[in-house]
């Protein structure tokens, strides 16, 4: 099969790997890709937005089957315009990727399902959201309703700061049209455990557990990035947990979606966090999760592109979906300064003996070699049968990339580990 996968940052480089492995799989584009996923696909110049080209590239080449994967070409009808001219598609139509593409969505979905979730008021004024604060417990959590790359939700301690989240996202649009209506929403602790599942519709196949590393430094400090690093299995999602969010959760969203006349195919990915009074959402993705997949994936033994077409024919129920029970760790390296001020074009130099375990987000080929470009760079992954042995052999790897410039933590799968021994 001809295969095409949209984008072109770490989570697509595990992709593409992953799909490789299947028999069925003879070549694939990867649109735009990158200096690193070359090696693993035919890199196309076309920006992962530019819907139309997307879809003149796919009718022009004949393409079998479309992985969409990034969330804006989802929320923007990627998979329609794809389908609507022949193109198979795994992924998400517009009605169904709304899930992410609006918060205000997703919570009131929530809400008229009873599907766990924080207290939440939404508000398309900026005098109503900020009366609301003058009285609202705190600290309160204030979200911008469409995609703001990870970047839109502001956990404000005190009023001033909550007013000026506020002001930021509605009056200064920091975050444009996505900043047209927010979310104000109770404060939740406890642990964060991602989900990614399968779906098509009909059924739902969790895939492992992970846990992603958002701050940008050691001890979970600094600003908030795209992620730092993860593991998996995550050892805050019980076997009880799973349970739950199984019925609580997970089903309930199926259903709702359906309810709504939105079925859901493709990759859902529930952002959960394990608060004292059980398994809440505290975010819905529309796709594999960045770094999710780079060590979700990597533990899949059954054929990733098997599970897609399962999925896009809506046969979910009839195959196996298999993973090893080892442990995977997964180590970002980035650019220093990330996530704000960086300096790019420093050559990397990745060993043979690593390279099978490299997921290259943010690098680019000058004169045939390989050069940074992006804040995260790239994330080394490996897996072991112990959560230790995973991180002391990724940290291992991670080191051996050299390139000036770079930066990683220290402490990727430290509270997993700690959260293991206390078990
Ligand atoms: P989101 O983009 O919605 O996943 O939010 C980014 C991060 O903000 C999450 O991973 C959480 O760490 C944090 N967060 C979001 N909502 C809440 C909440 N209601 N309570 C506590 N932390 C939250
Ligand atoms: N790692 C979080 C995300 O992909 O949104």
């Amino acid at each position: 099969m001809k295969i095409m996968v949209v984008g072109g940052g770490g989570r697509e480089h595990a992709i593409i790997k992953a799909l490789k492995k299947s028999p069925k799989a003879e070549v694939i584009y990867a649109l735009p890709g990158n200096g690193g996923i070359a090696n693993d696909a035919v890199c196309v110049d076309i920006k992962a937005t530019d819907i139309e080209a997307i879809t003149d590239f796919a009718v022009k080449n004949k393409i079998d089957f479309a992985v969409v994967a990034p969330d804006d070409p989802l929320v923007l009808g990627a998979v329609d315009a794809l389908e609507e001219r022949g193109v198979k598609c795994f992924g998400p139509d517009k009605k169904a990727a709304i899930i992410e593409g609006s918060k205000v969505f997703s919570k009131n979905l929530m809400k008229k399902y009873s599907i766990p979730t924080a207290a939440f008021e939404t508000f398309d004024s900026e005098e109503s959201a900020l009366v609301y604060l003058e009285t609202c417990p705190l600290p309160t959590v204030v979200k911008a309703d469409g995609l703001a790359l990870g970047k839109g939700v502001i956990i404000a301690s005190t009023r001033q700061e909550a007013r000026d989240a506020v002001k930021t996202i509605m009056r200064d649009k920091k975050f444009g049209a996505s900043g047209d209506r927010i979310v104000i929403e109770e404060f939740l602790t406890g642990p964060e455990v991602s989900v990614l599942a399968f779906t098509d519709s009909k059924t739902v196949v969790p895939m492992v557990s992970s846990m992603d590393h958002k701050r940008a430094l050691d001890g979970d400090r600094g600003l908030n990035t795209g992620g730092m690093g993860t593991v998996a299995p995550n050892p805050f999602y019980t076997a009880d947990a799973a349970e739950r969010c199984m019925k609580e959760i997970f089903l309930p969203t199926l259903d709702a979606m359906n309810a709504e006349g939105r079925p859901f195919k493709g990759c859902l990915y529930f952002g959960l966090m394990i608060t004292p009074s059980g398994p809440k959402v505290i975010e819905y993705n529309c796709r594999f999760g960045d770094p999710e997949t780079q060590v979700v994936l990597p533990l899949l033994m059954s054929d990733l592109l098997e599970i897609m077409l399962a999925v896009r024919e809506e046969r979910l129920s009839e195959i196996r979906v298999e993973f090893s029970d080892q442990h995977a760790c997964c180590v970002v390296v980035a650019s220093k300064g990330y996530p704000e001020k960086y300096d790019k074009g420093f050559e990397i130099t990745i060993p043979e003996s690593v390279r099978d375990h490299v997921y290259v987000a943010g690098a680019a080929l000058k004169e045939d070699k390989l050069v940074s470009s992006g804040g995260r760079v790239l994330g080394v992954t490996r897996t072991a049968p112990t959560l230790k042995d995973a991180i002391t052999s990724a940290y291992s790897d991670a080191s051996a990339i050299a390139f000036e410039n770079a930066y990683m933590r220290k402490d990727i799968g430290k509270r997993a580990l700690e959260a293991k021994e206390q078990n």
